[in-house]
């Protein structure tokens, strides 16, 4: 519905042209010789504004007043008054089953902000609530992907393995891969037997075929528990394993599904190492053309074969404290196979603002290192919109207003014209505007703080905005509800809450902060017109 209307021209289009550049040339004129009447220019604006979001094949289903119950707001304890806006969202599969990028959407998302202050009453009366928006997505309703040809491992503390339960529960459940699990307590205390059985049966109950161990040989360093992943796995494969995948604790594959179509592309039988270079160009250059651990490391059967045949030679004297370098040097010393670059993986080895990274529409097959640091990522709650829509997690819709959607990260308001392209000035006519260089969303912005050279990786770059030029609202929280106030069981709509706090004013106090919701469910395309 939304974005069909830029693909269909309705037999209506043309006259719709010819109202709209009448209105236009009105506007024109009213601006180059205008009378200043305030009143009149408005009205003009406004019937613009209706044949703009009218659009040409049905009218809308008109904006009523509505009310909406808002207790759930009270966990968060934000200082009210607030702004507050929310829009429903029906999600339809696409034609094509591709992912773009970035859409262009024609209406905006929203309407007005409502104030809410929830000290006074939880119930908001507001006055134009939007009916729902249809988006389209990849696919809306693809279940677990079978990846029972995959097998994973990792390697990490007792402690650090309870804290990734939640996020692991985000890709590996019911999809037949199984993981494998080297745990210690300490680099001088094993791991506890029963701890380990605790923890075995918690994967179990959420549907995750996991099977944790000790190291291989009790005194293995670091780097030789990580090779020794590659022989267990090895001696666990069965008939349908054709990969294994040596991943980190805070290694997140976004789409099983992506990952499954990305490997259906490589023929198992023949050796190959998979994996993503480093986004930091040094770092490459100084450990060599590897799969860095992080963005996980992929290698077919007869690859792993091979390094399980010069295990012992292979892990005797580790040349670094890193395991993913062990596993190249014995990749690059008993075979000819080299490394063959998936983009899609990533190791994340910039610091500070990723937002730039995260906003950037691109194919994330993996993400990694995004629970450290001060901007340390709720990965659960960011992905939790891929039960309704799979990879539709980070895909980007583009409103009027200036405003791009990420899907499970922000959403983002560019300066006027920015991104648009439309130049300002009088009524937004462009007249008496000044130029203004559009931002190209195709380019990654540099947020980060790193002065590193990424270009191998993330090329095409954009410098970062100035600071405040680009209004962000984050993903705060996000949660199954149901639509169905007597529903039973998890829920049919992932509400996202979106959340900015107000800026500081001068001589102290705060601006009102705001909340903008997105309540995102399935959906079938709406029928076609009658008539
Ligand atoms: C894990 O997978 C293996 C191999 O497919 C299977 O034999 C085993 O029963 C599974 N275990 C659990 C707990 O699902």
């Amino acid at each position: 519905m939304c974005d069909s209307r830029v693909s269909t021209m309705g037999p209506r289009r043309p006259l719709l042209i010819v109202l709209f550049l009448t209105v236009f040339f009105a506007i024109f004129f009213v601006a180059r010789y205008g009378t200043h009447d305030g009143g009149h220019i408005k009205k003009v604006e406004e019937k613009i504004e209706v044949l703009i979001h009218l659009g040409p094949e049905k009218p809308k289903d008109p904006a009523s007043p509505c009310s909406e119950h808002l207790g759930w707001l009270e966990p968060y304890q934000f200082s009210y008054p607030i702004k507050y806006v929310a829009r429903d969202i029906i999600v339809v599969p696409s034609t094509t089953g591709q992912r773009p990028s970035l859409t262009f959407i024609g209406e905006p998302l929203f309407d007005e902000f409502t104030t809410v202050d929830m000290t006074q009453s939880s119930t908001v009366n507001i006055k134009q609530c939007l009916p729902p928006l249809y988006l389209e997505v990849p696919q809306n309703n693809p279940g677990p992907a079978d990846a029972s040809n995959m097998i994973f491992s990792l390697q990490t503390t007792t402690n650090r393995l309870k804290s990734t339960v939640k996020h692991l529960a985000r890709w590996l459940p019911h999809t037949g891969a199984r993981l494998y699990v080297i745990v210690i307590e300490t680099e001088e205390l094993p791991a506890d037997d029963e701890a380990i059985s605790k923890l075995e049966k918690e994967f179990h109950a959420q549907g995750m075929n996991v099977t944790i161990v000790h190291p291989v040989q009790p005194l293995d360093t670091f780097p030789q528990r990580y090779f020794s992943l590659v022989s267990l796995m090895y001696e666990a494969r069965n008939e349908k394993t054709q990969w294994i995948t040596l991943i980190d604790d805070d290694t997140f594959f976004p789409s099983m599904h992506d990952l499954q179509k990305e490997f259906s592309r490589y023929d198992p039988r023949k050796p190959h190492y998979l994996g993503s270079l480093s986004e930091d160009w040094w770092a490459v250059n100084h450990y060599g053309l590897m799969a860095f651990g992080g963005a996980s490391v992929f290698l077919s059967l007869p690859l792993a074969q091979t390094i399980h045949e010069h295990n012992d030679e292979c892990k005797e004297h580790p040349r670094t404290t890193a395991g993913d370098v062990t596993v190249m040097d014995c990749i690059y010393r008993f075979s000819s196979t080299k490394l063959t670059h998936l983009p899609g993986l990533h190791q994340i080895d910039i610091h500070g603002d990723l937002s730039g990274f995260y906003e950037s529409g691109r194919e994330m097959l993996s993400l990694h290192h995004w629970k450290e640091g001060l901007e340390h990522l709720e990965m659960h709650k960011l992905h939790l919109v891929s039960d309704i829509c799979d990879s539709c997690f980070l895909q980007r819709w583009q409103f009027p207003h200036e405003t791009v959607l990420t899907n499970g990260f922000s959403l983002s308001q560019y300066p006027q014209g920015h991104i648009s392209g439309q130049k300002p000035g009088i009524l937004n006519t462009g007249m008496g505007g000044k130029d203004i260089e559009k931002i190209n969303l195709e380019e990654m912005e540099k947020t980060w703080g790193d002065d590193i050279n990424v270009l191998h990786s993330l090329a095409p770059t954009r410098e970062k905005l100035e600071d405040g030029a680009k209004v962000q609202y984050k993903l705060l929280d996000s949660m199954m509800v149901n639509s169905d106030p007597e529903g039973q069981g998890k829920g049919d709509v992932v509400r996202q809450v979106y959340w900015r706090e107000g800026e500081e004013e001068e001589g102290g106090g705060r601006e009102m902060g705001t909340v903008m919701v997105l309540n995102w469910k399935k959906g079938e395309r709406p029928p076609p017109p009658e008539g």
